[in-house]
Order: C-alpha cells, then sequence, then structure tokens
C-alpha cells in the first residue's frame, strides 16, 4: 500500500515537473521566435541600410563625375565668349583679314564642339545613373545587354577609379541579352569594385580590375579580379562573414555578406573567392540562366 502511494505520488510530482518544464520550454520558444523575428528585422534593416548607403556612393560618384564634363564645357563657354568678342572688334573696326577672320571662327567651331561633347558626356552620366538608380530602387527583372549594362555601372564609379589611377577591363560577349534582376546585378558589382579600390591597392602602382562573363554550361560565370595585395589563406573564408572587416574604422564588414545573400538569395547563384598574397583577389558568381 505504502509503495502505491509513494509511487502515485512520484508519478504526480513528475506529471507536475513535466508540465512546468512544459511551459517553460513553451515560453522558452516564443521568446525564441520574439528574438528571431527582431533578428529578421534587423536583418532585413541592415540590408536597407546597405542599399542606401551603396545609392550614396552611386550619387556621389556621379555627381563628382558630372562636375569634370560640366567644367571643362564652361571654360568651352568663355573661350567661346572671348573668340566671338575679338571677332566682333574686328569687324566693327573694318580691320580683320580674311585668313584672320576665318582663324578666329576655326577657333569658334573649335569651342562649340568642346562644349558639345561634354554636354552630351555629363547627360549620358545622368541617363545612366538615373537607370542604376531606378534598378536598384525597383528590382524586377528585365532582359538588359550584360556587357553595356556593366559599362554603365563602371561608368558611374569612374570618378573613384581614374582618382586612384587604376584601370578597369570590361570583356565578354557585347551582345549577350539576359533576363536577370539589373538592381542586383548593379549592388553585386559596386561591392566588388568598391571592394577592389578599398581594400585591395594600398601599395600597387599598376592596379588593375579584370571584369568578365561568360555562359557555361547554362550558367553565367561573372568573374571580378583585381591584382592587388589578395587575402591570407585562413582570412578568405571569412570574407563572406556579417561584420568581418580588417578597416574597423571605415567599414561595416557588410558589403560582401550582403553580396553572399544577393547572389545565392535573390539570384538562386554561388560566389566564390579565390586570392593569392600579393597578386591577385577574384570573386566567381555563377547564376543560372532562366
Ligand atoms: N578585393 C579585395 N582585396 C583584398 N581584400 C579584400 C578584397 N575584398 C574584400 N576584402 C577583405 O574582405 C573584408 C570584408 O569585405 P566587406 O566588403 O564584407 O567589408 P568591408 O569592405 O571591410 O566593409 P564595408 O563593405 O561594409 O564597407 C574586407 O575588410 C577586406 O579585408
Ligand atoms: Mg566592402
Amino acid at each position: 500500500m505504502g509503495l502505491f502511494a509513494d509511487f502515485g505520488k512520484a508519478r504526480d510530482e513528475l506529471e507536475e515537473k513535466v508540465e512546468e518544464r512544459t511551459k517553460e520550454l513553451s515560453q522558452t520558444y516564443k521568446k525564441l521566435a520574439v528574438a528571431f523575428e527582431s533578428l529578421k528585422s534587423t536583418q532585413d534593416q541592415l540590408v536597407e541600410s546597405e542599399k542606401m548607403a551603396a545609392l550614396g556612393n552611386l550619387v556621389a560618384g556621379v555627381a563628382h563625375e558630372i562636375n569634370t564634363p560640366l567644367g571643362i564645357a564652361v571654360t568651352g563657354a568663355s573661350n567661346l565668349e572671348h573668340s566671338a568678342q575679338l571677332i566682333k572688334k574686328a569687324v566693327e573696326s573694318g580691320k580683320i583679314r580674311r585668313t584672320a577672320f576665318v582663324n578666329q571662327c576655326n577657333s569658334l567651331i573649335g569651342s562649340s564642339d568642346i562644349i558639345l561633347r561634354n554636354l552630351e558626356r555629363a547627360s549620358e552620366l545622368l541617363r545612366n545613373f538615373q537607370r542604376i538608380a531606378v534598378d536598384q530602387s525597383n528590382d524586377e527583372k528585365r532582359t538588359i545587354n550584360f556587357f553595356k549594362y556593366l559599362n554603365d555601372i563602371i561608368s558611374t564609379l569612374s570618378s573613384r577609379v581614374s582618382e586612384k589611377n587604376i584601370k578597369i577591363f570590361l570583356s565578354g560577349d557585347e551582345t549577350l541579352p539576359l533576363l536577370t534582376s539589373p538592381g542586383t546585378i548593379a549592388q553585386i558589382v559596386t561591392i566588388l569594385i568598391d571592394n577592389a579600390l578599398t581594400h585591395a591597392f594600398k601599395e600597387i602602382i599598376n592596379g588593375q580590375i579584370k571584369i568578365s562573363f561568360k555562359v557555361q554550361n547554362e550558367m553565367l560565370m561573372l568573374t571580378v579580379q583585381d591584382n592587388g595585395c589578395g587575402i591570407e589563406v585562413g582570412k578568405i573564408e571569412k570574407v563572406f562573414e556579417p561584420f568581418y572587416t580588417t578597416q574597423r574604422q571605415k567599414g561595416s564588414g557588410l558589403g560582401l555578406s550582403i553580396l553572399y545573400n544577393l547572389v545565392t538569395q535573390s539570384l538562386n547563384g554561388k560566389v566564390t573567392c579565390f586570392s593569392t598574397v600579393d597578386e591577385s583577389t577574384q570573386f566567381v558568381i555563377a547564376l543560372p540562366l532562366d
């Protein structure tokens, strides 16, 4: 009898404990679910803020880039005015000779030509910029000429590139149409070029970034390679981790982790990094063709 009573008591206690633990577990689970949701939304916010930063970089780069042709056009216009004044005076005084007149006219034509070419360059830059900026805010799939699109992205970054005396080379099929999310492509390429400019070329004189693409086994292979300082063996695996950076003061360490998410999740592709110290760093991105 005593044994059964003990047994019953023990069972009740056990049931109580199980119930208690189940409650605790379910509360822990609820807390975890809340924490997970908040982590996810923090991650979304980070991706959003990185997008905004990329857009900010784009704006700064384009403003800088447009300044050059506009400055040249302004100088051209002031030369044009000067030459026109000279001709006017000479004609008014009736002293101008035919050859001098023709020379002055040639100088007018030369200045007009400079102005036109530089204004066209500025307006082309603006067009590229508009396209890419729109793509970054609304990233629906559409068919692009991949070569031309990459060229447009490169041109929005060219002020920073030329400032550092670095050359960018693009190679691939110039006629290839590609159905993709252009804004995502722009973000990916911008992150890689930005990284090469920031990390690769500290003491490199003849800095080069080579961007190439080809279709292979129904995949689009996009490669971005620089001939910079490279990444040490043990650190290559870390570069895609969020917050991994060797430039704590300047970088957040999010660039390549965002790139990883864009390639694997938005575009269903793969990305691999190869690097040799003091030689080169190469990112290879494989994207399925739809
Ligand atoms: N082309 C490269 N050459 C050498 N090192 C590189 C190159 N690209 C990336 N790295 C290394 O990988 C690290 C991580 O890059 P990631 O873009 O994720 O962050 P970050 O550039 O440091 O900061 P952020 O992009 O947030 O401004 C860099 O800090 C750098 O050490
Ligand atoms: Mg970066």
